[in-house]
């Protein structure tokens, strides 16, 4: 099956799962409107990379992590849409969730996907326990306290921020995640495949900095010039837009050089390659 197939396959199974008995049909259709239809899915599809590269002995396994890192990062789209972080009206070209149903909806249906993502994997624990164990630690790591997601979005209330710090928890972390869970779906060890991530993910948050600062909302689906509005650190502050460009050209070319050994490297050096075409802000211009 193809890798979009699978990734969107093991979403909609998800979600018909939350779906599977009398619900509150508000908050049912804010989880679609959450996850569907997908921005570009990145993350599941470096993910599910990984682990076609490691070898992909237990497909099943690793389309459940794919999706589940996608869920984690949808229900990290909804809550930092709300008022009390960013007070974004759009994302994905249509209304956020909190703009179309409401705030308290909103909130629950990040949660819901939070939980949801956490459910797939342990479905999956009856393909295989082990594994799914260490997938669960995985994805509790890279969400949660004291590196995940929550604490990226938690240094925004601080007086002091660190901005490498801030962008390897907020946004670096999934991409780590994805990398590592990849690797663990197909039964490799996480531990080098860290950098690979982590490298991706700054490339990333760079990449949606100068996204933020240059390009407008009909290119990008989300509100434009957020950054300077809520005074966040971003690269495009720290460095401006010149120094900004560099510094992600020299993260992504250290990402290729990352790739640990394995029987799917040409595979997965092409994939970054076309990662890095579509993050640099050139091609964002000229293509969209
Ligand atoms: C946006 O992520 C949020 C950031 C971490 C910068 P994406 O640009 O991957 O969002 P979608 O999923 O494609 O909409
Ligand atoms: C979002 O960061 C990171 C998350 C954890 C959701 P931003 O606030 O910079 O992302 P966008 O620009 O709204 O997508
Ligand atoms: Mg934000
Ligand atoms: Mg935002």
């Amino acid at each position: 099956m193809p890798m979009k197939k699978r990734i969107e396959t093991a979403i909609d199974q998800a979600l018909a799962r939350a779906r599977r008995d009398t619900v509150p049909g508000k908050l049912a259709r804010a989880l679609d409107h959450a996850v569907k239809p997908g921005g570009a899915r990145i993350r599941p599809t470096i993910s599910l990379s990984v682990a076609m590269a490691c070898g992909d002995d237990s497909p099943e396994l690793a389309s459940a992590a794919a999706a589940a890192i996608e869920l984690i990062h949808c229900a990290s789209l909804v809550h930092d849409d709300m008022p009390c972080f960013d007070d974004a009206a759009t994302r994905r070209g249509k209304a956020s969730v909190h703009r179309a149903f409401g705030e308290p909806v909103a909130l629950l249906a990040g949660d819901s996907l939070i939980v949801l993502a956490f459910d797939i994997l342990g479905q999956a624990a009856r393909t295989d326990p082990a594994r799914a164990g260490l997938l669960v630690s995985e994805m509790a790591r890279y969400t949660g306290m004291p590196h995940g997601i929550c604490a990226g979005q938690g240094w925004e209330a601080e007086e002091v921020i660190d901005l490498s710090t801030y962008h390897r928890a907020k946004t670096g972390a999934l991409f780590t995640a994805a990398t590592r869970m990849g690797a663990v779906a197909a039964g490799q060890d996480a531990e080098p495949w860290t950098e690979l991530g982590a490298r991706i993910g700054e490339a990333f948050q760079v990449a949606d900095d100068l996204l933020d600062a240059l390009q407008p909302e009909e290119v990008t689906g989300k509100p434009a010039g957020q950054d300077a509005l809520h005074n966040r650190p971003s690269a495009v502050r720290e460095l401006g837009v010149g120094g900004a460009i560099k510094r992600l050209n020299d993260i992504l070319s250290g990402a290729i050089s990352s790739i640990p050994a394995c029987p799917g490297e040409a595979m997965l050096a092409e994939m970054v390659r076309a990662t890095a075409v579509r993050l640099t802000p050139a091609h964002s211009t000229a293509a969209e």
